[in-house]
């Protein structure tokens, strides 16, 4: 049996490894990995699949950067090749970018059967792309894995049968608990000193939202943000191409204050231990909210909405404005912030819950 795992950007690694080496100790399944080559850069892509020692992908599409329509087209036709020689049973799809609808939409369309891990999140945004992007995949998969009971709700309402969506956990979060396992005090000291950081004592910033970086106005509106808040605690800033690229494109001279640090993209388990002793992180990631929530580390997101509300009702997350982050910072600097807990099933058994509902149904 063959079942082909799709990844393309820098969420979909930790989603997939978790499942793909489950997958690998199946004697019926021979599980291939497809990447998609949306994000390319090292620091992007490879550094992920060394961090979580997966093999070289079986398939490199190449697709690269580029408008929408080139993206997942690229994606589309590249990935529909491979489906016809390889003719797969089953077609794995993470989380909701470009990728994530371009090779699930080439699946269905060849009647391929197709899981969606992480289905049903909503940011009912849809100036977003990955919301259009979730949207379409969840109406076409098989089997709609989602991470919280809200997303199951979701689904319902939008009239997927109810056969096909299996509440079973936050997949993310497998991968959370593996590296925290890996992780020691030494280490994570080292990660600090190495930047000049002090534990509990600095913020982490991460920035990408075409929303936030896009535009000129908006862009810098939040590094003033982010210069203000540097006036108070130094800053670690790993930042993003998008943004990088950005600031470069719209010309924009604005200097960052010295406490605001900019570093390049960083491996997985750096991010984790600088999430990990940061004192807050703000950011308009969505994984980062989930990962702060199971930290228990004070979540400013960045963003008027969030696709995971989840993490502001049981966790540390809270949606924040240009206009209102400095106070929020002002509480937390006080110890009063918003404590919160681990949802059901962010547990680092999501995989488990997944092979067994394919290994019954899929499997067999
Ligand atoms: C994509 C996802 C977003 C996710 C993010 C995580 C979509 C629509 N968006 O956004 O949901 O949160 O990944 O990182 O799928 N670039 C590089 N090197 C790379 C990759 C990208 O320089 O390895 C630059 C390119 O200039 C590119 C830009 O970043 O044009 C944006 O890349 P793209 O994949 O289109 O979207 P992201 O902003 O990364």
């Amino acid at each position: 049996m063959k079942v082909i795992n799709v990844v393309g950007a820098r969420p979909n690694f930790a989603k997939m490894a978790p499942l793909y080496f489950k997958l690998r100790k199946l004697k019926k399944v021979r599980p291939i990995i497809l990447h998609t080559g949306q994000h390319y850069d090292y620091r992007m892509s490879r550094v992920f699949f060394e961090d979580f020692d997966l093999p070289y992908p079986h398939y490199f599409l190449g697709a690269g950067s580029g408008t929408h329509a080139e993206q997942t087209g690229r994606i589309i036709v590249g990935f529909e090749k491979v489906l016809l020689k390889e003719k797969p049973d089953l077609v794995i799809v993470f989380g909701d970018v470009n990728s994530t609808l371009a090779c699930g939409l080439a699946a269905k369309k060849l009647s391929i059967a197709l899981a969606h891990v992480e289905a049903g999140l909503r940011s009912f945004n849809m100036a977003m792309p990955e919301e259009v992007n979730r949207k379409v995949v969840d109406l076409f998969s098989d089997f709609l894995f989602t991470p919280s009971e809200d997303s199951k709700t979701n689904l319902l309402k939008e009239g997927i049968r109810k056969e096909k969506i299996h509440f079973v956990g936050n997949i993310m979060i497998d991968s959370l608990v593996m590296v925290l396992k890996k992780m020691n005090k030494s280490y994570e000291n080292e990660i600090l000193r190495r930047f000049g950081l002090k534990k509990s004592k600095y913020g982490l910033i991460t920035l990408h939202r075409p929303a936030n970086v896009d535009d000129k106005n908006s862009l810098k509106k939040n590094m003033r943000l982010l210069n203000k808040f540097a006036e108070t605690l130094p800053l670690i800033f790993p930042m993003h191409p998008r943004t990088r690229k950005n600031i470069r494109r719209l010309n924009i001279n604005f200097p960052f204050e010295e406490g605001v640090r900019i570093i390049r993209p960083v491996r997985y388990k750096e991010f984790i231990a600088f999430l990990k002793n940061s004192l807050f992180v703000l950011t308009d990631s969505g994984g980062i909210q989930e990962e702060a929530t199971y930290l228990n580390i004070p979540c400013f997101t960045l963003r008027p909405e969030t696709e995971r509300p989840i993490t502001i009702n049981e966790g540390t997350n809270e949606l924040v404005t240009i206009k209102d982050a400095e106070k929020k910072l002002e509480l937390v600097l006080s110890g009063k912030w918003k404590r919160g807990g681990r949802p059901k099933f962010w547990d680092g058994r999501t995989a488990e819950r997944i092979i067994k509902i394919l290994e019954n149904a899929f499997f067999k």
